[in-house]
Formats: structure tokens, sequence, C-alpha cells
């Protein structure tokens, strides 16, 4: 098998909310390979989201390690593990959180320019716009790049929050609910679309999701219980 990229080892998250502890993972360990795709599920509430923020350095656990190709995330500066996140992991959410005021293409553009100090930016300018057109090609999109997201479908909005995820070469998708807010049609398109890109750039994908058809694509399921992960066998 492949090396780790991403490993939790022992992870902890407790949340306090009016002076009560809710532990809300209690000891996770999971390895994650390069190049495989993983399918978290659990119940809503289980802790699932909690652990991909984790596991995408948004966040600290309250105890335990994440390790990003062995080393011990924990250890380094805010600003350092920043960096990390963003040459090395995408993030393809529910809700796709694209920007309103700008269009489908300053959307995908957006890590890039957060990567740039405004001098360099204008300078790489016209070279990143091409990869983010092509980019946009790839996702079906050349028609919409003008587009603000509000004049953008819920399935054309996952795809240029895909395309934002993609953009800066990541080793590492991490998707939470990417169909949790589409309907089945569109939902069968976008997990299509996600699988295709998996099997295009051998990238390692992570999904948090209830969709089961979704869930069962990847190569292997875990399921979020009791704050642990354990491995997911489906009811036949
Ligand atoms: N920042 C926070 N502060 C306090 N409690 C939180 C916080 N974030 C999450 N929680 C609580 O932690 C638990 C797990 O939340 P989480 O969002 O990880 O669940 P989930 O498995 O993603 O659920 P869903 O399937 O509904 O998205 C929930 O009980 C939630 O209320
Ligand atoms: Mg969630």
């Amino acid at each position: 098998m492949s090396e780790p990229v991403l490993e939790a080892k022992s992870l902890t998250k407790s949340y306090v909310m009016g002076g009560r502890a809710l532990d809300v993972l209690r000891g996770v360990d999971l390895t994650i390979h390069a190049g495989e795709s993983l399918a978290i599920v659990g119940s809503s509430g289980a802790g699932k989201s909690t652990l991909l923020h984790l596991l995408g350095l948004l966040d600290r656990p309250t105890t335990g390690q994440v390790l990003f190709r062995g080393s011990d995330v924990g250890s380094l500066s805010r600003t350092a593990r920043s960096r990390l996140r963003q040459r090395h992991i995408g993030f393809v959410f529910q809700f796709y959180h694209l920007i309103p005021e700008l269009n489908a293409l300053e959307n995908v553009l957006l890590p890039l320019m957060m990567k740039h100090s405004i001098a360099s930016w204008f300078g790489a300018k016209s070279a990143e716009r091409e990869r983010g057109r092509a980019l946009l090609a790839r996702l079906g999109l050349s028609e919409r790049a003008g587009h603000r997201p509000s004049q953008l479908s819920g399935g054309e909005r996952q795809r240029v929050a895909i395309g934002r995820a993609l953009i800066g070469d990541p080793d590492v998708v991490l998707c939470d609910e990417p169909t949790g807010n589409l309907d089945e049609a569109t939902s069968r398109e976008i997990s299509d679309l996600l699988f295709e890109l998996k099997q295009d750039s051998g990238k390692t994908f992570v999904f948090v999701t209830h969709d089961l058809e979704l869930a069962q694509r990847a190569d292997r399921v875990v399921r979020l219980v009791h704050g642990r992960v354990e491995p997911f066998v489906a009811a036949s």
C-alpha cells in the first residue's frame, strides 16, 4: 500500500459549552494513504465535520496528533499550519462557501490570490487565469466563467467549489457532504465528476457523506460512532 498522507492518532475533541464538556471525538485512529478514496459516514452529530476539520488543519485536537506525511502538525505554528493547508489540502463543502461578489473564475482563483502578494499576483495573473479557465472547462463550466454564484445552479456552484479546491494542485481533497445540498440526479453528476477527477489526478480524496451511493464508490468506508472510527460494512 502507498505511504500514509494523513494520520489521526488517538485524536480527541471536546467542546465546552455552558460549562459542560461535549466529548465529540474519543480516540480516533485513522490512516489515509496517498491516492486512496475514503468515505466517512456516521449519524448527524457524530463528529464527521469535526474530524474533517482536524484532518484538514482547520482546527486543533483536544489531545492526540494529526500527522501529514509522517510529521506531527501539532508542533507547527499557526502560520506554518496554514501554509501547509494552502499548499496541500483542498476543501469542498456542502454549502459551497463561494464569495457572492466574485464570478466563477475569480472564485476558482481565490486560493492562488491568497498565496501571492498583491505585486506578484499581478505578475502571475494571466498564466493563472489561463489555468483557472482550463480547469473551469474541465468542470464543464466554460460558458459560466463570468457568472456569479447567484446566477449558477447548485450543481454548477459545487463544480466551482471543486475548481477552487483543485486549483492549487493539492495532494488531498477533503469533501464535507459534497452532494448534501443537491437533488439525486445532480448528486450523481457531482459524484461522477469527483471520482473522474480522482482517477485522472491520483490525488487522495476523503468524503464525509450521508450519501451511501457516493460512499460505496470509495476504496474504503469507515463509520464514526461513539467518537471512534470503525470499518463500515453495509447491510446487504
Ligand atoms: N464549534 C463548536 N462548538 C460547540 N459544539 C460543537 C462545535 N462544532 C460542533 N459541535 C458539536 O459537536 C457535535 C459534532 O458536530 P459535527 O458537526 O462534527 O457533526 P457531523 O457528524 O458533521 O454532523 P452532520 O452530519 O449533521 O453534519 C455536535 O453535537 C455539534 O453540536
Ligand atoms: Mg457535518
